[in-house]
């Protein structure tokens, strides 16, 4: 199946071959994980991976995440400390990315790592993925499967939306249930939050028994996604807005009167599994004003508002 010059891959066996024998010679793949759809490449080959920069029109100095089957396979690409091992224990696979000191022979392409000599490395928790994983038999590195800047994708047809015509082929897997992208934890030193995402702050913190410091100043990005505008829809967005005003569009969060509702019940989890999808409907419906109702900063609140402010962060 086609969608419009995107090759549609089932999730079978026959459609998980395919997306490796693609993989394999160098070409690009977007398979789902549970966070959100990657954009993948044999993390060893240098021209596939500078394929995804091209296709996702990326600044090549932002490193991406290598997705690898389990822990095993990870010790071969990083340096595994205490700190790494306990986070791994509890949240793999899961969506928590960790970011290693890289193994001198690991092979890794240093677009991949953008020269660092640190590795982000993730074992997502999706049964598509694991599948793709599994019939490639290599690391994946995948970004999330979105032209830079843009909204990342929740379903194939985000993907496809966004990428036909760029990429080779995409795995669809339905929909992705926790909706935005892993939490990225620095495991160099002291664990540092580089990126809030689907694993809640709070949960990491106490695993460890430790606070985390958090990364640094938004405006000196480390890690792209702390680029001031990104995850935009198309239309101006104004947080924190209990109701819309005249010419608004309001994306909901709780019990309110609104045009799209991340979640009626005021659900965190339900909200952060809605957020592109609501995103990406607000581009589909033309909403050239978007006011978004106040969402609580804690669990994962914390991923959905730092989504939302750069969103809305001027560009
Ligand atoms: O949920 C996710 O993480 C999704 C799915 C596909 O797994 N992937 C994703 O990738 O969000 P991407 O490329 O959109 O975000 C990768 C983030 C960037 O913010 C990047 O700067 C950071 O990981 N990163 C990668 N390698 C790093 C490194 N060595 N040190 C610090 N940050 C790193
Ligand atoms: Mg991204």
């Amino acid at each position: 199946m086609t969608h419009e010059q995107l090759l549609m891959l089932p999730p079978d066996t026959a459609g998980l071959e395919k997306a490796a024998a693609i993989l394999s010679v160098g070409g690009l793949v977007s398979f789902p994980t549970e966070t959100v759809y990657g954009l993948g490449a044999d993390a060893r080959n240098d021209v596939a991976v500078a394929k995804i920069y091209a296709a996702k029109g990326r600044p090549s100095f932002n490193p991406l995440i290598v997705h690898l089957a389990d822990m095993a396979s990870v010790a071969n690409y990083c340096e595994i400390n205490d700190t790494a091992r306990q986070l791994a224990a509890a949240f793999w696979p899961g969506a928590l990315t960790l970011v290693l000191p890289l193994k001198a022979d690991a092979g890794v392409s240093k677009l991949v790592t953008a020269g660092l000599d640190t590795l982000a490395v993730r074992v997502p928790d999706h049964s598509v993925a694991h599948g793709v994983l599994s019939a490639f038999g290599g690391p994946i590195a995948a970004p999330s499967a979105n032209p830079s800047g843009r909204i990342s994708p929740t379903t194939a047809a985000h993907v496809a939306a966004g990428l036909a015509g760029r990429i080779d082929a995409v795995v669809d897997g339905g929909e992705c249930h926790v909706g935005v992208e892993s939490t990225i934890v620095s495991c160099v030193g002291a664990p540092v939050l580089l990126r809030a995402g689907g694993i809640p702050v709070e949960a990491l913190e106490a695993c460890l028994g430790q606070a985390l410091v958090v990364g640094r100043d938004p405006d000196l990005p480390t890690a792209p996604g702390q680029l001031a505008s990104h995850y935009a829809p198309r239309g101006k967005v104004r947080l924190n807005a209990p109701y819309a005003q005249e010419g608004e569009v309001l994306l909901g969060f709780g019990p309110v009167e609104a045009d799209l509702n991340l979640s009626v019940a005021g659900d965190l989890a339900e909200a952060a599994a809605r957020l592109f999808a609501c995103l990406h409907e607000l581009d589909a419906m033309g909403a050239e004003r978007i006011a978004v109702s106040p969402i609580p900063n804690h669990g994962l609140g914390r991923a959905i508002n730092d989504r939302l402010q750069r969103a809305a962060a001027p560009r």
